[in-house]
């Protein structure tokens, strides 16, 4: 099946990418094939102005209407996702994650905004007509240290939120 990394995080190197990365892995190695899309690397201008006709945006959103699933990834900034993230979203027609399966995944500063994915995010996946919202996945940076050698070294607690998460989502993309 056909998994789209959309990343949502504006800064380089992004803690919230690495972890897609991680998922990403871990779905190939179920026989899942993950296609990663960074908005960042998107066409600036065209994004601040809603351009859905410049070539690589529309490169871009075919991508999305491709996937079987999305998984989802963004910073908490100020209490909620990246705007970075948001403009690439308003791109999507109303029914634009119809009939998807979408996991949304975050990381942030603290404990203090981990609903954030869930009060703020998950509403737009829903108005998008996303098909199933799996449970979200929030991590803190300082839970996700990165090796130069060994790559992304999740702390226990959230491993095993990654591995459940992983699962659930294979299982329904068996179901598909
Ligand atoms: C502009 C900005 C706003 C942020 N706002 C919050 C916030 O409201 N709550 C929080 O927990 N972390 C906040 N953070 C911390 C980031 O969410 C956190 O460092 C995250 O892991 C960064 O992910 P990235 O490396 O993928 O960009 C903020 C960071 C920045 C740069």
């Amino acid at each position: 099946m056909n998994v789209l990394l959309l990343g949502g995080s504006p800064s380089a190197p992004s803690t919230t990418w690495r972890l897609l990365q991680l998922f990403g892995e871990r779905l190939a190695a179920l026989g899942h094939r993950s296609v990663a899309l960074q908005v960042r690397q998107l066409p600036a201008a065209a994004l601040l102005q809603g351009d859905g006709t410049d070539p690589v945006l529309r490169e871009a959103l075919s991508l999305v209407f491709e996937a079987d699933a999305v998984i989802v990834g963004t910073p908490v900034y100020k209490a909620s996702f990246s705007g970075v993230l948001k403009t690439f979203l308003d791109l999507l027609p109303q029914d634009g994650l119809a009939g998807k399966l979408v996991l949304p995944v975050a990381t942030g500063g603290g404990q203090s905004h981990m609903l954030a994915l869930d009060y703020a995010l998950r509403p737009v996946l829903a108005a998008l007509g996303a098909r199933h919202i799996l449970p979200s996945i929030y991590a803190t940076s300082q839970q996700l240290p990165w090796d130069p050698a060994r790559g992304l070294q999740p702390a226990d607690a959230i491993a095993v939120r990654i591995e459940a998460g992983i699962e659930q989502l294979h299982g329904e993309l068996q179901l598909t």
